[in-house]
C-alpha cells in the first residue's frame, strides 16, 4: 500500500509559502479514511445506493468538552428510525412511535406494508437525479473528492463549470451524507484544507492565509514521456470573472465540517490538528482587526453565490448569515486550550455583537418601514435613533405596496446612509437556520414568503433576490451586465438549488408543508427541463437565458430537500436553536457603570429577543 503525501500531489505549483510542516498530513492512496468506527459502506456496484442510510448516532455526544456547552436542542418530536432494504433498493422506514394510522413521513409518498414498515419509493425524478449526481463525481487518485458544477453534454464551452466549487458541493455533500456515503465528504474536506495553504497571488499580491478557493480542478500532468500524475489546481478568484475572493468558501467549509461530524458521528476529523488549524485560519481571517465600526464582515461585491457585480459590496446579508453560522460551528468544534482560548473569546463576542446588530438594524416589517419613513436625519450623538443617517426618500416605492401586514425580513445590506431593501433568499434562510434572527423574526420571514409566494416562488423556487434591478439601477449597479439583466440570473432569477436551504428553514420552524409545496412545484419541471441552473422572468417561467443544464447543485438541492423532509431527525442536526447564553454576552463592560449606558442593553427594549 503506497503512502502518498498530499502536498506532494500538488507539485505542478511551487510549494506553498505558508506550508505548515506541523500539519503535513499523510494519506494512503488505496484506503479512504477509516470510518469503520461509525459507518458501514452500503453500496457495492454503484457508488451511490438508492436508499437512505443512517450512520449510527451513538457517538453523538451532546457535550464533548469543546468550546461550547450549548448544543442544538434536541427536538421533542418523535421521529422514525430508518432502515434500508439494500437488496430492493427501497427506502424502508420503521416508525417507532405511530401517533395515528394516517401518519406519513412528510413530503414523500409512503405506504404501510403488512409488517408495519413504512415504505417510500423514489420518484422517477429522484432516480434520475441520483444517476446525474453519481456521474458528476470527480475522482482524485482514485478517490471521490467532489462533484463538477455542471455536466451538460451539449455544452461546448463549460468555462469553469467543469470544476468542483466549494459552495456548489455542499448540497451534494449533504445528499451523500444522508445516503450514508461519508467518504466523498471527508475526502473533500481534507483536500480543500490542503488547498487553503496554497500560494495564491493576483498580480503579485497575496490574499489572507486562511482563504479557501472558490473551486478546484483535477488535472493530469505529464512528469515525463511515460508517466503522468494528477494534481489539484485551485482557483482563489484569480481566474474568476471579476477576480473576486470567495469569502463564502471558508464559511461553507466550516459549516460542512460540522455537518459531517453531526451526521456521521465521526468527530475524529474535526479533532485533527490540521483541521483545527484550518478552522482557526479561517476564523482569524474573518476576525482580523480592521477599520470596521460594525461587527458585520466587510466584503467586496460578488464574494459569495452572487459572484458578479450586483451591488452587494459592504455588509451583505448572505455573508453575514454564513459568517454567523460558521462562528457557531467553530464555537462548537474548536477544542479549548491555551492556544485557542483568545480566539474562542473573540468568537463569542462576535457572535453576540453580530446577532444584536442584525436583529436590530437589518430587520424590516411594516412597522419598521413606517418608522424609517418618519426618521429624523442628521442626528449627531451616540444614542441617535437613525444611527446610519438613512434618508426616508430611500425607501423604494415598490416596498410600500409590497410589504405585507404579516411578516418581515432581513435587509440585503446596510451601510452609512444606505439600506438595500431587496429581499435576498439565502441570507434570510440561513438567518433562520442558524438562529441569527430572533424566533419571532424567523417565523415572520416564513410568513412573508407565504404571503408573497408568487413573487418569491412563482413557477419555480426560488428567487435569489427580489425585486430585480431595472433601468438606470441595472446600468449603474451591475455595470450593464448582459448576464444579469432584470429578472435573470443573479438579478432576480430563480435558483432551484436554494430549495434545500428553504426546506431546512421550514423544517426548523415546524412548517414542512411550505417546503413540500415548493418541492412539488420543482419536481414537476426539473427533470423535463433537464435540471437547469436557473430560471428567468418575474414568475420563473422560462429556463434561464444562459442557464447550464444538468447543473449539479440543482440536482443535489432537490435530492437533499427530499432526504431532509423524509428524515427530520437528521435535518435537526443541521440547524441551531436560540442560544440564550450568547444574548447575555456583551464585551463593552459598561453595564455596571453609571456614567454611560450600554447601548445594546438600552436598545434591547426595541428588538424582539424572544
Ligand atoms: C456561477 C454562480 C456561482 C456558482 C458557479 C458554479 O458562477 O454564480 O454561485 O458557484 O456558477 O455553479
Amino acid at each position: 500500500m503506497s503512502t502518498i503525501h498530499l502536498i506532494r500531489k500538488f507539485s505542478t505549483k511551487p510549494p506553498s509559502r505558508f506550508y505548515r510542516n506541523l500539519f503535513f498530513s499523510t494519506f494512503t492512496k488505496e484506503s479512504t479514511p477509516d470510518l469503520s468506527r461509525t459507518t458501514r459502506t452500503i453500496s457495492t456496484q454503484r457508488f451511490i445506493s438508492s436508499s437512505i442510510w443512517r450512520f449510527p448516532q451513538s457517538n453523538l455526544s451532546p457535550n464533548r468538552g469543546f468550546s461550547t456547552s450549548v448544543e442544538t436542542n434536541p427536538t421533542d418530536k418523535s421521529f422514525g428510525r430508518i432502515h434500508v432494504d439494500v437488496q430492493s433498493g427501497v427506502i424502508v422506514e420503521r416508525i417507532h412511535k405511530i401517533e395515528s394510522e394516517e401518519e406519513t413521513v412528510s413530503g414523500v409518498n409512503v405506504e404501510t406494508s403488512g409488517d408495519g414498515k413504512v415504505v417510500r419509493e423514489e420518484s422517477e425524478a429522484e432516480k434520475e437525479a441520483w444517476r446525474i449526481l453519481e456521474d458528476a463525481v470527480v475522482r482524485y487518485c482514485g478517490s471521490p473528492v467532489g462533484t463538477v458544477a455542471a455536466n451538460d453534454p451539449g455544452d461546448k464551452m463549460p468555462l469553469n463549470y467543469d470544476q468542483v466549487f466549494i459552495r456548489d458541493f455542499v448540497p451534494s455533500a449533504l445528499a451523500f451524507l444522508l445516503k450514508g456515503e461519508g467518504d466523498i465528504v471527508r475526502n473533500f474536506l481534507l483536500h480543500t484544507l490542503q488547498l487553503q495553504s496554497w500560494e495564491k497571488t493576483v498580480d503579485c499580491y497575496s490574499p489572507g492565509q486562511g482563504l479557501m478557493p472558490a473551486s478546484f480542478k483535477v488535472r493530469t500532468v505529464a512528469l515525463d514521456e511515460n508517466t503522468t500524475e494528477e494534481v489539484l489546481d485551485p482557483d482563489f478568484g484569480e481566474s474568476a470573472i471579476g477576480r473576486v475572493a470567495p469569502v463564502d468558501s471558508g464559511l461553507w467549509w466550516i459549516i460542512l465540517l460540522r455537518a459531517y461530524g453531526k451526521i456521521t458521528g465521526d468527530f475524529s476529523l474535526q479533532e485533527r490538528i490540521d483541521v483545527q488549524t484550518g478552522i482557526k485560519l479561517i476564523m482569524n481571517l474573518c476576525l482580523a482587526d480592521g477599520f470596521d465600526m460594525f461587527p458585520t464582515l466587510l466584503v467586496t461585491d460578488g464574494s459569495c453565490m452572487i459572484d458578479r457585480r450586483m451591488g452587494i459590496h459592504g455588509h451583505p446579508l448572505e455573508i453575514q448569515s454564513l459568517f454567523y453560522s460558521a462562528l457557531r460551528c467553530s464555537r462548537e468544534m474548536l477544542s479549548v486550550n491555551d492556544s485557542s482560548k483568545n480566539l474562542v473569546r473573540a468568537i463569542n463576542n462576535r457572535l453576540s455583537a453580530l446577532s444584536f446588530h442584525i436583529r436590530e438594524y437589518y430587520w424590516v416589517d411594516i412597522k419598521k418601514i413606517n418608522e424609517i419613513y418618519r426618521y429624523k436625519t442628521e442626528e449627531y450623538s451616540t444614542d441617535a435613533t437613525n444611527k446610519f443617517n438613512i434618508y426616508p426618500e430611500q425607501i423604494p416605492p415598490w416596498l410600500m405596496d409590497w410589504i405585507p401586514e404579516q411578516g418581515g425580513y432581513l435587509l440585503g445590506n446596510l451601510q452609512p446612509a444606505h439600506m438595500d431593501f431587496r429581499f435576498f433568499s439565502l441570507g434570510n434562510f440561513w438567518s433562520i437556520v442558524s438562529s441569527l434572527g430572533t424566533p419571532k423574526q424567523n417565523e415572520a420571514i416564513l410568513n412573508l414568503i407565504e404571503a408573497k409566494w408568487e413573487d418569491i416562488i412563482g413557477n419555480m423556487p426560488l428567487k435569489i433576490c427580489y425585486p430585480a434591478l431595472e433601468y438606470d439601477d441595472w446600468r449603474i449597479i451591475t455595470g450593464s451586465d448582459p448576464k444579469n439583466t432584470p429578472w435573470s440570473y443573479h438579478n432576480s432569477g430563480s435558483w432551484p438549488t436554494l430549495l434545500w436551504q428553504f426546506t431546512l428553514a421550514c423544517m426548523k420552524m415546524g412548517r414542512p408543508e411550505l417546503a413540500e409545496k415548493a418541492i412539488a412545484l420543482a419536481e414537476k419541471r426539473l427533470m423535463a427541463d433537464r435540471w437547469p441552473e436557473y430560471y428567468d422572468t418575474r414568475s420563473g417561467k422560462f429556463i434561464g437565458k444562459q442557464s447550464r443544464l444538468y447543473q449539479t447543485w440543482t440536482v443535489a438541492g432537490f435530492l437533499t430537500s427530499k432526504l431532509l423532509l423524509a428524515n427530520p431527525e437528521m435535518a435537526s442536526l443541521l440547524f441551531w436553536e436560540e442560544d440564550y447564553e450568547l444574548l447575555d454576552i456583551c464585551a463593552c463592560g459598561l453595564r455596571k457603570s453609571d456614567r454611560k449606558k450600554c447601548s445594546r442593553v438600552a436598545a434591547k427594549t426595541q428588538i424582539l429577543v424572544r
